[in-house]
């Protein structure tokens, strides 16, 4: 009877969500596609492109002037504007000007226009959301509110460009019509979960292999170490330092033993250098991008001057993505892409004007307007402009300046690593994120969001970005937890640790000119044990619903206003998202607070707990609250009628037994879930075996009743419904 009824159910959540969703005439209904001129090159963002309108351009006038097209539409009166991915301010993008082109610019304050990502997809909300997406290689700036409180002006400086104009009955509809167009985002393997240690500036092996020791004495779980520049030899990709790590190989399977993966850095630009091979083969078989005289472009990057693959071109990304087999036949499945915005810290021509600047200034009194001349230079030598518009790609024969398609350079790097680790291991998920990026990209790697500082309004930042992030096709994402740039605290460590329990990329990573900032080293060091051994204990329930959202093209973070259309105050929250079908988080991000307020927009269970066994569980009503939670506590909340999948915390995810799982039950009268939980690395997504449908009921006698539909997975229920109800409002 159960099984009746739960393939009854299938049938018609599957009938709903194709009435819902896929249809290929509703879908041609939702999305209009509009050409503007003749694009220079198919940016293969959108995979499944719908036939162009014929019809005027719906919702946008348009004009053209120096900036190139504008689109405008005018905004209604507090209408939020959700989207456009890796940016700062706030999940309501409405009140700031955003300029998509590709940069890397460490500050990331509330005036920063450019992050490393261009992610041109944005949803209106109002009487009539809509979502429109940007398909242009180049500069795109979105003025949302900011010089006119009621319009959204979006300018695209290149003219030759497409739009997509998408439509739907709700908002996470509409991501989900974008999302499907764009294709199936990344799935990582399972380990890539797993908590990840990284900094720069570890000097030798012996050192990697001190991190994984101590993370293990200190009971602190651990699933790979990152290698930054330092591994290298002299900054050349796919190469180990001889003198420092030149056991890299040997290090590789001694930590694989312990269930501790690698995972190295590869950088954008190849130093030039005879002798590197990549400089060598890229010279001889012109896979280089080219300076105005013809000859391969010189940029500078960690190792000073370098060349730049022509990552645009399919032959290139597949020689680039084959070296990586260097590091494979080590057994190393984990990588990550930097400065490939790409990041250029000089030219020769803008050495050269430098100079030129120091000479003319050398002898004078270097008065205020020199001594700012000077310092101008200097600064504007790294990732000029006028650079940009020096050197060229070769797509398809056509010869193409950088500056126009400058925005898909990062993301075909990390598509070069995509496409020739799937055909060097086949059916075999590997670990890929970039720091560059376009939306494309999210079919073949994750992103970091780059080099944020230990500030406590980054840990807000992070947050922020998850859902915008989501929205574009980025789901395997997360910050650099602690922050990059300068000294972290213990408290601050542990707030933030407290939100990467939630994201899927949970890595600790710092610059090279801060302190130290591995768990074990803090005073605090067994609070964050307890923290990141909850992150492994709520494993199975974030990865089932990352890849769930993967297959279904839905979001793994959602602002509250998705979930909650019609609850003005929940629109109006800008600190707290639901996370996945059953959780909503309220992290904290301030120093010294010893609880929060928060916003429950109906009625749920808080779970307050201090390690994965310590919890407290609290009924609560729809509202406002103040949560307590001292720096050892960390909250979360269950909605109704919901299931959470938790498994028990190993060493790292190798050692965790993903078969006997605990479900937390908010029931009050019946609840299914889907459980997705499979070998963590083939990508044999659909099998059936991999599903695992649970039921539970409340039955008249108020116990809890259970069925699956598979019989191999062992799962044991805790009633989280009943505990301490109708007590406290404020907890
Ligand atoms: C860049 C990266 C950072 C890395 C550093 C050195 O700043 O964003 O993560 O540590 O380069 O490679």
């Amino acid at each position: 009877m159960f099984y009746v009824k739960i393939i009854i159910q299938m049938i018609l959540s599957w009938i709903v969500s194709f009435g819902k969703y896929n249809t290929e005439y509703e879908e041609e209904k939702m999305v209009k596609r509009y050409i503007f001129g003749k694009p220079l090159i198919d940016t293969e963002g959108v995979l499944n492109k719908p036939e162009p309108s014929q019809e005027p351009m719906s919702y946008f006038a348009c004009e053209n002037n120096d900036e190139g097209v504008l689109l405008k539409y005018t905004l209604e009166a507090g209408s939020p504007v959700y989207g456009l991915g890796q940016n700062v301010r706030g999940i309501n993008k409405r009140g700031f000007r955003y300029v998509h082109f590709t940069g890397s610019n460490a500050q990331h304050v509330d005036t920063l226009a450019s992050m490393y990502g261009s992610h041109n997809f944005l949803v209106v909300s109002g009487e009539k959301s809509f979502g429109v997406f940007i398909d242009s290689p180049g500069r795109v700036t979105f003025d949302v509110g900011f010089s006119d409180p009621d319009e959204l002006t979006i300018i695209s400086e290149l003219e030759d460009f497409e739009v997509y104009i998408i439509e739907g009955t709700s908002l996470r509809e509409i991501v989900h019509t974008f999302r499907q167009l764009i294709g199936q985002s990344y799935i990582p393997p399972k380990w890539a979960f797993g908590y990840q240690q990284c900094r720069w500036g570890y000097k030798n092996s012996d050192e990697i292999r001190e991190v994984a020791a101590r993370m293990k004495e200190a009971g602190i779980p651990l699933d790979s170490i990152g290698l930054d520049i330092d591994y290298m030899d002299g900054y050349k990709n796919f190469t180990a330092d001889p003198e420092n790590y030149g056991d890299l190989a040997e290090l590789s399977s001694e930590l694989l033993e312990q269930g501790i993966r690698l995972v190295p850095i590869i950088d954008a630009g190849t130093k030039i250098e005879p002798g590197n091979i990549v400089y060598d083969e890229g010279v001889e078989k012109d896979y280089f991008v080219k300076g105005e005289d013809g000859e391969d472009f010189i940029g500078a990057v960690w190792p000073g001057r370098c060349h730049f693959p022509d990552f645009l071109r399919p032959e290139v990304r597949d020689w680039f993505g084959h070296h990586y087999k260097y590091l494979t036949d080590m057994g190393i499945e984990g990588f990550w892409n930097d400065m490939n915005e790409p990041t250029l810290f000089f030219t020769n021509r803008g050495l050269q004007h430098t100079l030129d600047v120091v000479d003319e200034v050398r002898d004078t009194q270097l008065d205020i307007k020199r001594r700012r001349k000077l310092i101008d230079t200097v600064a504007a030598m790294r990732n000029n402009i006028a650079d940009y518009k020096t050197f060229y790609h070769n797509v398809n024969g056509k010869t193409i300046v950088h500056d126009k398609v400058h925005n898909l350079y990062g993301y075909n790097m990390a598509r070069a690593a995509g496409e020739a680790l799937n055909d060097m291991l086949p059916n075999h998920r590997t670990l890929i994120f970039s720091r560059s990026s376009c939306i494309g990209l999210h079919r073949y790697a994750g992103i970091w969001q780059g080099d944020n500082q230990s500030w406590w309004q980054h840990i807000l930042l992070n947050m922020k970005m998850m859902p915008s992030l989501n929205m574009c096709g980025f789901l395997f994402t997360g910050a650099d937890v602690g922050g990059f740039h300068g000294n972290t605290s213990g408290d601050l460590l542990i707030r933030w640790l407290q939100l990467a329990a939630f994201t899927p990329l949970m890595r600790n990573h710092s610059a090279n000119t801060c302190n130290r900032q591995e768990p074990y080293l803090f005073k605090q060091k067994d609070i964050m044990r307890d923290m990141i051994k909850i992150r492994y204990m709520l494993l199975p329930y974030l990865y089932s619903e990352f890849v769930k959202c993967a297959l279904n093209s839905d979001m793994l973070f959602r602002p509250l206003a998705f979930d909650y259309p019609e609850d003005a105050t929940a629109i109006e929250v800008e600190d707290q998202l639901m996370v996945g079908d059953a959780l909503m988080i309220a992290p904290i991000y301030t120093q010294n607070a010893s609880g929060r307020y928060v916003y429950l927009p109906e009625d749920m269970v808080a779970i307050r707990l201090s390690s994965p066994e310590e919890r407290e569980y609290i009924p609560m009503k729809k509202g406002h609250h103040y949560i307590s939670a001292e720096l050892n506590q960390m909250v979360f909340f269950v909605r109704k009628d919901k299931l959470v999948v938790l498994g028990t915390p190993g060493q790292n995810t190798d050692q965790m037994n993903f078969n006997d799982f605990e479900v937390l039950c908010n029931v009050e009268t019946e609840s299914t879930y889907s459980l997705y939980n499979d070998d963590g690395f083939t990508k044999d997504y659909q099998n059936p075996q991999y599903y695992t449908d649970i039921h539970i009921s409340r039955m008249e006698d108020g116990t809890l009743s259970l069925k699956q539909s598979n019989s191999e997975v062992k799962l044991t229920m805790t009633d989280i419904t009943s505990q301490n109800k109708n007590k406290g409002e404020c907890i």
